[in-house]
């Protein structure tokens, strides 16, 4: 295992320390004997759960995600070939082999960490490179998650080239991965028949070439195990109990996609696992999950700070932003409490948002999502004898330089007007880096949710608006 070379995630508050309108260090001391008290309630809740000891007053209590990362490693190096992660795996390589595209299909939990996950981790224009500068992996597309009739036909426009003289060719070739943990999800499932029908027509109604084409992720019961197994698909996954949707991804949910794609789920659960360690083990002050806790909780109720801005930098982790946004709603979106996430992606929402943020309502807690180190060599300005652009004074300089003296200036700019702001920094933008940022932030999620009073487990408020659609579209 590769978890003592991890470079650490590291959270840095220091942009805070603004008297008056952010925070002094004994605001954040005066408040570690609670966060010590929220993070023993979090992992006496895991044991619990583990135990299936659940006290009904504690439910829902999804607590199972806790020490997931460590049971799948555990188990993958007891059983080589027979763990799950060893299935996730070779399904993933089946089905890279299989096919050249592939449509996931989900929504929600379902859908947003493999969203992440690609865009933070994949070459960014992955779809548009040819196969072998692909790896050998397939192109991803994400349906489901929504019910835009002309974004769901221009999918199929897309896939249904596999059709005609050449449908047998490789590069024609597209299967599709279900995910939905309920199963009944409308919006998955009706994307589910439209994609599928397609899909049997590409294979000539070939009943074995679809069920090896077709890889759902589910419960272990409902509609879309059902029709799993009415497929006979020879890869079905399921979501194991007490891991709630937007907890998921670490199970098949986000893994599975991840190994399509080639990356390297064993370094992302390496990332998830040391993450706990921290967690567990270290003191408020060193302690990324309870100073984050304890950082937005503090600017929240002392200064007000009701919007939480994670301001990413650069262009792979604005859907990571998007998957927090989800889950810092729907955990702690209850009781008419819960901060309001908003992500941006700077320095492109410089030019956007970038004014508020500098002037606007003092309402907001803004925490960079810095990466330290590109993944590719630094590119230059460069000369060039057409200079009425006037950049041959900056020649020298990097994109990485520009970036890094943007968000100085940025956060420089905040502080003149004393607006606060902490930084999270990431090593790499890669599965390591990864697998630390979601689990902290599901961990600061679910302490947050115990300091302030609201099970951040469970969406009872996501139900309303299907009662009433579900109402309209049946005539009741
Ligand atoms: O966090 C959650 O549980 C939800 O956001 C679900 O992920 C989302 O509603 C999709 O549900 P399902 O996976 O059952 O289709």
């Amino acid at each position: 295992m590769t978890r003592t070379m991890l470079e650490p995630l590291t959270y840095d508050p220091r942009g805070l320390m603004i008297e008056g309108t952010g925070l002094a260090p004994a605001n954040l001391a005066a408040l570690a004997g609670r966060l010590e008290q929220a993070r023993s309630q979090v992992l006496e809740e895991a044991r619990l759960w583990a135990s299936g000891t659940v006290p009904a007053e504690l439910e829902p209590l999804d607590a199972g995600f806790i020490d997931l990362p460590d049971r799948l490693l555990a188990d993958y190096a007891r059983d080589r070939a027979g763990s799950e992660l060893a299935r996730i795996l070779a399904a993933a390589r089946r089905l890279a082999g299989l096919v050249d595209r592939v449509v996931l299909l989900g929504i929600g939990g379902s859908y947003m960490g493999a969203c992440a996950l690609f865009q933070a981790c994949c070459h960014p224009c992955h779809n548009e490179l040819d196969r072998g500068e692909r790896g050998g992996r397939p192109r991803i597309y994400f349906e489901g998650n929504n019910v835009d009739n002309d974004a769901c036909q221009g999918l199929l426009d897309l896939v249904d080239h596999s059709r005609g003289p050449s449908s047998d060719r490789l590069e024609n070739s597209w299967g599709i991965v279900v995910i939905s943990k309920s199963g009944g999800t409308l919006e998955t499932a009706v994307a589910f028949r439209q994609f599928l029908a397609a899909l049997r027509r590409a294979c000539g109604n070939d009943v074995a070439d679809v069920a090896e084409r077709v890889v759902s992720v589910t419960g272990s019961s409902g509609r879309l195990f059902e029709l799993s197994r009415a497929l006979a698909c020879r890869d079905v996954f399921f979501i194991p109990e007490g891991v709630g949707g937007r907890f998921s991804i670490f199970t098949a949910v986000g893994l599975l996609p991840a190994a399509l794609l080639g990356l390297d789920i064993v370094a992302l659960l390496n990332g998830a696992a040391a993450m706990n360690a921290r967690f567990k083990a270290v003191p408020p002050g060193n302690n990324p999950v309870l100073d984050y806790v304890g950082v937005c909780h503090l600017m929240e109720v002392l200064r007000g700070a009701h919007v939480r801005v994670l301001a990413t930098w650069g262009k792979g982790l604005e859907a990571a932003g998007f998957w927090y946004d989800q889950l810092l709603s729907e955990s702690l979106g209850k009781q008419e409490k819960g901060a309001t996430p908003i992500t941006v992606v700077n320095t492109r929402d410089l030019h956007s948002r970038g004014q508020q943020h500098q002037e606007g309502r003092r309402d907001k807690l803004i925490t960079n999502l810095i990466v330290d180190r590109p993944r590719r060599e630094p590119l230059s300005v460069g000369r060039s004898e057409l200079d009425q652009d006037q950049l041959n004074s900056l020649a020298q300089k990097t994109l990485p330089d520009i970036m890094a003296a943007a968000i100085e200036g940025t956060n420089l700019a905040y502080a003149d007007d004393r607006r606060p702001t902490a930084d999270l920094h990431l090593p790499r933008l890669d599965e390591a880096a990864l697998g630390q940022l979601f689990q902290m932030l599901m961990l600061a999620t679910v302490v947050e949710g115990r300091l302030i009073g609201v099970n951040p487990y469970g969406q009872p408020g996501v139900e309303a608006y299907k009662r009433h659609m579900n109402a309209i579209l049946r005539g009741k």
